[in-house]
């Protein structure tokens, strides 16, 4: 098992580090910057399923759930197609309203969760197209599914995911931006933008690894807060939600994701000197509305520890810490503001002394209801 985690302390941290090589490994063969294309066998096959339906319906739990969410951003940003991110498990009992005009897109690191394939195939017997995105070579979600596009995470031994949410992430670009590009509905420019854009994740993910050691100074900071509050808009609202779910997972501390805007709804009445919260704040991404979430949690004492680009001033100005991630296209922003949470979670679990790779009660795969 040492020799498995390669010099890491954790599988759940080696695995961190491994994404830049991942997102890397989900890009060979379909990321073709210097032809201007993006080629998924299984979107080209159906693309006609693709564009001539009415609406996504994304069906997962879990982590793979917040992926959807992420996504349904981008497919209607750049694609301009409806999407409904469902919960399997609410779906699969709901009597939904489902055609042949759907597409669904299940999600699934493993591809055995129950509800994800009972969601599956009741879609099918319904008529609509099913197309998978699988981490598992050959799950039995992907052997249900009418087609599909493996992440190439590699395995993931950590109950806690991380490199299978953000090639989730990285497989739903490139299917966002294949069919964007066969409706029309980005330009050819920025199609070429987004591609050489997209390519430079990798090293901008491993740059925004390097705030490992800085990470892990706030952790001991506030690993024995009792509440954490995650913040995020748009693209990075479901961030927010992954960011607090990861430390609920591993490290027992209770937390909530949630739209910064729906802060003043509610989450605000629980603000006082003693809540951290993580605030996503990139550059372009309703930046100064988040900037006056960021002031209204600071009028409050709360503890503020902002998810910033590089070079931010103004929420340096405000926050307790920031954490800089590099630069990119808002709709990619997810993929690296994702890192520092997953590494603060990480740390506090450690200080706690929990059982990072192995958290009670939870599984890796959850193949019952
Ligand atoms: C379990 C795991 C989570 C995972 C979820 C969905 O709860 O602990 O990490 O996100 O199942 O799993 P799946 O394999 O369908 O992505």
């Amino acid at each position: 098992e040492e020799i498995e985690k390669g010099g890491f302390d954790h599988f759940m941290l080696k695995e961190i580090f491994e994404q830049p090589r991942a997102i890397r490994d989900t890009f060979r063969g379909r990321l073709l910057t210097d032809e201007a294309i993006v080629k998924m066998s299984g979107v080209e096959d159906n693309m006609k399923k693709f564009l001539n339906a009415d609406r996504i319906i994304v069906v997962a739990c879990g982590t793979s759930w917040h992926a959807g969410l992420v996504s349904e951003y981008i497919f209607e940003d750049l694609a301009r197609i409806p999407v409904e991110v469902e919960y399997a498990s609410e779906f699969r009992y709901r009597n939904p309203v489902i055609t042949e005009k759907d597409v669904v897109i299940a999600i699934s690191q493993s591809g055995e969760t129950a509800d994800t394939l009972a969601a599956i195939k009741l879609a099918k017997s319904k008529g609509a197209f099913v197309f998978g995105v699988c981490n598992v070579v050959g799950s039995s979600i992907a052997r249900e599914t009418d087609a599909g596009a493996y992440t190439h995470a590699g395995p993931e031994i950590g109950v806690a995911s991380t490199k299978a949410f953000t090639t989730q992430i990285t497989v739903l670009t490139l299917m966002a931006l294949r069919l964007a590009r066969a409706k029309g509905t980005i330009s050819s420019s920025d199609f070429r933008r987004y591609l050489i854009e997209l390519e430079l994740i990798p090293e901008k993910v491993k740059k925004a690894l390097e705030s490992d050691a800085y990470v892990k100074t706030i952790a001991d900071i506030y690993k024995n807060a009792k509440n954490f509050l995650y913040l995020g808009r748009g693209f990075n609202f479901p961030v927010a939600l992954e960011g607090a779910l990861k430390l609920k997972e591993i490290s027992y501390i209770h937390a909530e994701g949630y739209p910064a805007a729906e802060m003043k709804h509610g989450p605000i009445a629980l603000i006082d000197e003693q809540m951290p919260v993580a605030v996503i704040a990139t550059k372009k991404g309703h930046y100064e509305k988040v900037v006056s979430n960021i002031q209204e949690i600071k009028s409050r004492k709360g503890k503020i520890i902002g998810i910033v680009t590089e070079g931010d001033k103004t929420v340096k100005d405000l926050a307790d810490h920031v954490i800089e991630v590099p630069e990119t296209e808002e709709f990619l922003t997810p993929l690296l503001t994702t890192i520092p949470l997953q590494l603060l979670s990480y740390h506090i679990a450690v200080m706690l002394d929990k059982n990072v790779d192995q958290p009670r009660n939870l599984a890796k795969s959850v193949t019952v209801e």
